[in-house]
């Protein structure tokens, strides 16, 4: 009950799926949560949910602007950061190949999903140094390490936030930062998104058979990666992978 207690975290996207899990298991754990997304209701829900110790802000996380304002905002009413979950992230149409994917499209995936989260770390890491140190998780995907091509945008986005996590992990970690960034790789997980990328049932069930360990992941399966990477069990970890996809890299 008490992994986390006493930490600040921001969980992005924490209106749906993953991050709603999320920001639920940390507070669960003893921290305080800003759960933060572009659609307010499902923010709230999630607030609603954990029943205290949390609380929700609008905010999209491909503009540099709001990341001011809600690290402002966290400073002026926590005074600290000590975790970040970038997490908000799209899929976008499904499918939609190399061929097909227009530029619009893929500029917009590539903001949320890439942008977010260098805008993320970016904003981040100076108040979670001024608060003694801190742990970022970013969202990646099984889709960073295989060929995507009916998420070829997607594909690519997640391929960038895998790399990306490692830069600021060395960065911060050689400047004595005291600030530790790692990347989480979910399979086919059941949410909203997860969802849409399987439109029938026929769809699903040729993935499910494709699974090793015969099921899909559940959100919360996800959560507890992240609640290791941002509590302090994890403190000699940093630039690492966290695969939790039921063995489908692994064949
Ligand atoms: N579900 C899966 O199978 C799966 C697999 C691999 C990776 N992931 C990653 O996990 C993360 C969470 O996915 P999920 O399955 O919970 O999806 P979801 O669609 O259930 O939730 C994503 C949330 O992000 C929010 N969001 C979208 N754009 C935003 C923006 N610009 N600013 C702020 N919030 C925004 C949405 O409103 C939504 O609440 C994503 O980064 C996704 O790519 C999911």
């Amino acid at each position: 009950m008490s992994r986390v207690a006493g930490k600040v975290v921001l969980v992005t996207g924490a209106g749906s799926g993953i991050g709603r899990a999320t920001a639920k298991l940390l507070a669960a754990e003893g921290a305080t949560v800003i759960v933060t997304d572009v659609n307010r209701p499902g923010g709230m829900e999630t607030v609603q949910q954990i029943g205290g110790r949390a609380r929700f802000e609008e905010q999209d996380t491909s503009k540099e602007a709001d990341w001011k304002r809600i690290i402002d905002d966290i400073l002026a009413r926590e005074g600290r950061l000590n975790g970040l979950v970038n997490n908000a992230g799209i899929a976008g149409p499904f499918p939609s190949t190399f061929e097909s994917e227009t530029v619009e499209q893929w500029q917009r995936i590539l903001a949320i999903n890439v942008q977010g989260v260098f805008l993320g770390c970016k904003h981040g890491v100076p108040v979670m140094r001024q608060s003694g140190g801190g742990s970022i998780v970013n969202l990646s995907s099984l889709a960073a390490f295989l060929g995507t091509p009916d998420l070829s945008a997607y594909g690519a986005s997640k391929g960038a936030v895998r790399q990306f996590t490692k830069t600021v992990a060395i960065d911060c970690a050689r400047k004595g930062y005291k600030v530790r960034c790692n990347s989480v790789h979910p399979g086919v997980i059941l949410t909203p998104m997860g969802a849409g990328i399987m439109p029938n049932d026929k769809a699903k069930e040729r993935v499910r058979r494709s699974i090793p360990i015969g099921d899909f992941g559940a959100p919360e399966d996800i959560a507890y990666g992240i609640l290791y990477l941002i509590s302090d069990e994890s403190r000699f970890i940093t630039g690492t992978e966290l695969v939790i996809d039921g063995g489908m890299n692994a064949i």
